[in-house]
């Protein structure tokens, strides 16, 4: 250990059980020396195992939906009234899309499903950072990430409306960014993860298809949750304080691979 956190203080959405990215972020910032606020939606309070998490790391849990501004004022309120100081780090990792759950196919999308997913995918990083910026609860330097996925660049048949997501989510990093930066020298990135398997990546259709794919094309091959919770440290600590308004690749260098030479071969002998 590094005690690369000693004595800051962070929120972190999205812990549903021990595979979640945001479950190993949170240990392990709790071992580099961060106190820690955990949060989700109350359905993923019946549903998941975050009290298990909670004491584990002496963190006390206050229900969000992410998608409701009464619910984050008063988890911010709570936070910094626990904390008795300003907020040091906020890791979103929230994803949730209807139609990907249903396997709806692009070309038929419900409409009403897919406003729900980009409120609670995309657009809950501009609440929650609107949140922070009106209640003035971001200590100077902070930092805050989310989550993205390359198919906000790149089109991945099945990932469906989450791809729309994923690139609203990421241009919000910039716009905020840029305020956030003026405001309080706070920095905003979202970083781009491998296939993982956990709940909400398991949910996609043809998860597999792309887990091991994305192995295959990889130099690296796939970063998983615990290198993951490496990096977003990394992030959080004051070793990256001029880092802001990036989409970070923690791919294993799938996203500048055109092609491996395992895939090569695999295609070599066909007409
Ligand atoms: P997960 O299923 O463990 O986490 C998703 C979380 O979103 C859950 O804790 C869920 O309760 C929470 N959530 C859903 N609706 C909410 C609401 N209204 N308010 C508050 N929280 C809500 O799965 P995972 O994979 O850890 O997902 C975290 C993030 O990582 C998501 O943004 C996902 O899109 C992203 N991601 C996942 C990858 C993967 O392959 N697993 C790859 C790249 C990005």
């Amino acid at each position: 250990m590094y005690n690369l956190l000693k004595g800051k203080k962070g929120i972190i959405f999205g812990a549903l059980d021990s595979n979640s990215l945001a479950w190993k972020v949170a240990e392990r910032a709790h071992q580099e020396g961060a106190q820690i606020v955990l949060t989700n939606a109350p359905v993923a309070m019946r549903l998941g195992a975050i009290n298990e998490l909670g004491q584990k790391i002496n963190a006390p849990i206050i229900p969000a939906d992410a998608t409701n501004n009464e619910d984050l004022n008063n988890l911010i309120n709570k936070a910094t009234e626990h904390f008795g100081s300003k907020i040091d780090f906020v890791l979103h990792s929230i994803g949730m899309s209807i139609n990907v759950r249903k396997s709806r196919h692009y070309t038929d999308l419900k409409h009403d499903d897919f406003l729900k997913a980009m409120d609670i995918s995309a657009l809950s990083f501009h609440r929650t950072m609107q949140s922070l910026y009106n209640l003035d609860a971001m200590a100077n330097e902070g930092s805050i990430v989310a989550l993205s996925y390359i198919a906000a660049q790149r089109t991945f048949p099945g990932y469906s409306d989450m791809a729309d997501n994923k690139s609203a989510l990421e241009s919000i990093a910039r716009s905020f960014g840029y305020y956030y930066g003026k405001k309080s020298q706070v920095r905003v990135n979202t970083i781009s993860q491998s296939p993982t398997k956990t709940t909400a990546g398991s949910g996609i259709k043809g998860f597999n298809a792309f887990y091991n794919y994305a192995e295959k094309i990889s130099p690296l091959g796939n970063a998983n949750a615990d290198e993951f919770a490496d990096y977003c440290l990394t992030l959080f600590s004051d070793l990256t304080k001029k880092v802001t308004m990036q989409n970070l690749f923690h791919d294993g260098g799938f996203s500048f691979t055109g092609v491996s030479e395992e895939v090569m071969e695999f295609f070599m002998d066909k007409e």
